[in-house]
Order: structure tokens, then sequence, then C-alpha cells
């Protein structure tokens, strides 16, 4: 798998700095609205073509999964690819966002990588070969109470629908937590939860190039994710719940109660 981690660490790299070149740039930049609080800029497509364009040459016969221009068929290999996670922040001048590749073959991710152009940090995990930040071992926290913990999420913002259920959790996990943070871009916050920059993590509703690469970052960090039902559904629900084995128990118990029948 190296040569496939090397080759996503390449795209991710090349992507970051078209990206960190268009930023001087945004109050100019064609933004589509593809869904309620849901945009794309020109950079998040050129991105993608970049990233693309690094693979194809590589692997020509892998399939793809990417944000803004979908799926290619190709064999068992998928590329999940999201060219700029944290778009409304990037158009905001607000710095925090990150390109996001996985590789999953039969299913499983096997490379992850998450790079965050503005402060030149890439984290890198490869299925059973850990997870690094540059050239560090990435380990998550041994918090082992909420007191004290800092929990990142993201708010289910793009509908209505799980505001009350989202409201709930929020309420039981703020109360007795040192804070929590919703800093906008679920890729970061599943990396910084591996990095032991967060203790724990959940939200609800992601898609799957948001998240394949953190996935297997916090994974390899020693950290536990499953879905709202405590399984490994979570590539398909988008519901996801991230800590260290302990925090997760924890995190688990105070989200359940306030889990909705569609939100299993
Ligand atoms: C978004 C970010 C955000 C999360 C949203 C995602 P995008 O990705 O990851 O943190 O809360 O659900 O859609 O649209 O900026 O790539
Ligand atoms: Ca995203
Ligand atoms: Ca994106």
């Amino acid at each position: 798998m190296q040569p496939m981690l090397n080759t996503a660490v390449r795209a991710a790299r090349a992507a970051g700095d078209l990206i960190l070149r268009s930023s001087d740039n945004i109050g100019h930049l064609k933004v589509d609205q593809k869904g309620k609080n849901d945009y794309a800029s020109e950079v998040d497509r050129m991105a993608e073509r970049e990233i693309i364009n690094i693979i194809k040459a590589a692997y020509p016969d892998h399939s793809i999964l990417a944000e803004e221009s979908g799926t290619y068929e190709g064999n068992d290999f998928i590329w999940v690819i999201d060219p700029l996670d944290g778009t409304t922040n990037f158009l905001h001048g607000f710095p925090q966002y990150a390109v996001s590749i996985a590789l999953k073959y039969k299913g499983r991710i096997e490379v992850g990588v998450v790079y965050d152009p503005l402060r030149d940090e890439l984290f890198t995990a490869k299925r059973g070969g850990g997870a690094m930040l540059n050239n560090r071992r990435l380990r998550v926290t041994s918090q082992t109470s909420l007191k004290g913990a800092l929990i990142g999420t993201g708010f289910p913002f793009k509908t209505d629908l799980h505001m009350d259920a989202y409201l709930g959790m929020f309420r039981a996990i703020a109360t007795d937590s040192a804070g929590i943070r919703r800093a906008g871009a679920a890729a970061l916050d599943l990396a910084y939860l591996a990095a032991g920059r967060l203790d724990g993590f959940w939200e609800i509703g992601l898609m799957e190039w948001d998240m394949a690469a953190g996935i297997l970052l916090v994974k390899e960090a020693g950290g536990v994710i499953t879905d709202f039902s405590f399984n490994d559904k979570y590539l398909e629900s988008g519901n996801v719940i991230a800590a260290s084995p302990r925090m997760h128990q924890i995190l688990y118990q105070l989200i359940e109660p306030h889990v909705t029948d569609n939100l299993k």
C-alpha cells in the first residue's frame, strides 16, 4: 500500500497548493449552491480535477468516488475524495479546511490522507501501519472522563430534521465537558482526534468523503468509531461517534438516549 499512500500524498499536496494559491482571491470565485447550506466553488472543482488526474495517471483502472464529480467505475480499489473539506470556512477566509483522500479495497479503508495546506500538516495512515502527523506517530488521548475533555462536533445544518435530537446530545455533553468545538471541517476534526487535540467527536449526517480518511487515522491512532447503534455502519448512515475506547463509551451513553429511529 505504500506506493498508493505516496500517490495520495502527492495528490493531496497538489490540491492543497492550488487551494492556498486561490485563497487570496476568494471574493472573485464562482460559487454554486448544491443544496441548503451546501456550496462548491471553482476551487473545489479544480482541486478535485488535480487529484483525479494524479490518481488516474498512476492507477488508471481504479474506481473513484469524488464529492464534486461523482463516481468513475473501475476495479475494486476505490479512491474516496473530498478535494476541499470545510468549503464554507474557505469561502469566509476562516482558516480551517483540508484535503481528504482515502483508498478503499473491497470495502475496507486501506489508506487515508488529510492535508491542511495552511499549516502544512500532513496526516497519513495505512491500515495496520499506524497514523502519522508529518513524521510523528499519533495516539488518541487517554482521557477517561468527560470532566476536562474537549469534544469536537458538527451541527446538522443542512436539514432541520435532526436538530432536536442533536440539541439533546449537545446539552448532555456540554454540561460536563471542558468544551465543545465546531471547527467546520470534519476530516480535520477526525485528524485532530487522532492527534490527541480532541478527546472525542460526534456528528450527524456526514458523507463518506468527509470521513473515510479521518476514520482510518482515528483507528490507527487507537481510537474507536461507531454509528449511533454501536455498530460499524457509519459510512452508510453518516452518523459517527469517535474517541478513545473509554471516552467512546462515555459519549455513547450520553448520546444514545437522544437517538431517534431514523438516526439508528
Ligand atoms: C462539510 C464539513 C463540515 C461538516 C459538513 C460537511 P464540505 O464538508 O466537513 O464540518 O459538518 O457536514 O459537509 O462541504 O465543506 O466539504
Ligand atoms: Ca466535506
Ligand atoms: Ca468538500
